[in-house]
């Protein structure tokens, strides 16, 4: 088979397409043909060197995909699934790649109403969505939630996820035009963090209260607003470390309010929770697919092999949503 392979790390221009051994599906794996895959800001990373493949996962970059069974492997004769059924999935890696073998655990059915290359732009975003604002931090209807980054691949599908299931939502973006964007979406304030500062903005919309979930992808340089922008009782979800790694950590301020920071990612989760955050993902959210509450947002189509091409408009941050690249 074919895959873009990282030939060494660097800029976008070292992806290549290049022929490759073909993958065999482990105890509880299946073999997908792969009909389409996303861009992640995770892959860049992993170009650029500093996010290695977690042990045993395939060492091509592609955090989802969507295809076709083309085989069972060994204990997954009983999964439900069978040989040429469409799907889509959460993987370790590996899905720039025209096959991948994936934990039977990790597909979910190409949602109604959601064509299969399409269907290659939900997993990732649905999974980190459902796990970190709802499972971690315990979004509920009527309460406040602050999606940083409301442009991205993950922020217009929490926008969407977050509204459809009763929360208010306010966000931040870079530009009016993605701010406009992240409204159309649901979002019911949109903040432009070059412009303002985003606390007090969110103090201001909150009544001075603050949000009840954060869901962050910057890290380090928005720690001491987060914790600032919380209400009592709040609990923020770091999944990003686009601000830096580190930073201080006013834990006055927790204890006075009750709050709770959690930080996750999701590659590196064992195969099980992976399943169980999947069996989640297929029961609340899959029907808010369906019925049209909620669904990829999709900037672009390119093929695969100009997977250098999306790794520098991800770069570049010019996109809304996910960049899809089709086999
Ligand atoms: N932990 C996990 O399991 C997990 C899983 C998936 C993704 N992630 C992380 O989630 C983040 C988003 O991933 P993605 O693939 O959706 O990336 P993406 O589409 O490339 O989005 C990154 C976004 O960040 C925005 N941004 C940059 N600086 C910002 C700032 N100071 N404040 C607010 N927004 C800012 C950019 O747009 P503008 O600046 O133009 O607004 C852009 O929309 C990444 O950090 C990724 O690593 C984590």
């Amino acid at each position: 088979m074919h895959a873009i392979v990282i030939t060494e790390p660097g800029p976008a221009d070292v992806l290549t397409w290049t022929e490759v051994p073909d993958p065999t599906p482990g105890e509880g794996e299946v073999l997908v043909d792969v009909a389409a895959t996303a861009a992640n800001r995770a892959d860049i990373n992993q170009r650029q060197g500093n996010y290695p493949p977690p042990a045993g996962a395939p060492e091509y970059p592609g955090l989802e995909c969507s295809g076709r069974i083309a085989a069972l492997g060994p204990g997954t004769e009983d999964s439900g699934w069978s040989v040429g059924d469409t799907v889509c999935a959460l993987l370790s890696g590996g899905g720039y790649a025209e096959r991948v073998a994936v934990p039977a655990g990790q597909l979910l059915p190409v949602p109604e109403g959601v064509d299969l290359a399409t269907a290659a732009a939900l997993p990732e975003a649905a999974c980190t969505v459902w796990s970190n604002v709802f499972m971690a931090g315990g979004l509920r209807s009527g309460e406040t939630l602050l999606v940083h980054g409301g442009g991205s691949g993950i922020g217009t599908f929490a926008i969407q996820l977050a509204h459809a299931r009763g929360a208010r939502v306010l966000t931040t973006a870079g530009s009016a035009e993605k701010l406009a964007r992240c409204r159309e979406l649901g979002a019911d304030v949109g903040i432009n963090y070059r412009e303002e500062d985003f606390t007090d903005r969110v103090k201001q919309e909150t009544g001075g209260a603050g949000a009840d979930v954060i869901l962050d992808i910057m890290g380090g340089s928005y720690l001491a607003q987060n914790v600032r922008s919380l209400n009592v009782g709040g609990r923020l979800t770091i999944i990003g470390l686009m601000g830096g790694r580190s930073a201080e950590l006013d834990l006055g301020r927790m204890l006075v309010k009750r709050l709770s920071v959690h930080a996750t990612t999701l590659r590196s989760r064992p195969a099980d929770e992976k399943a169980r955050i999947v069996a989640g993902v297929a029961e609340h959210v899959w029907p808010l697919v369906a019925d049209g509450s909620l669904g990829p947002i999709v900037d672009r189509t390119l093929p695969l092999q100009r997977a250098a091409e999306a790794h520098s408009i991800m770069e570049s941050s010019a996109h809304v949503g996910k960049i899809v690249l089709t086999l």
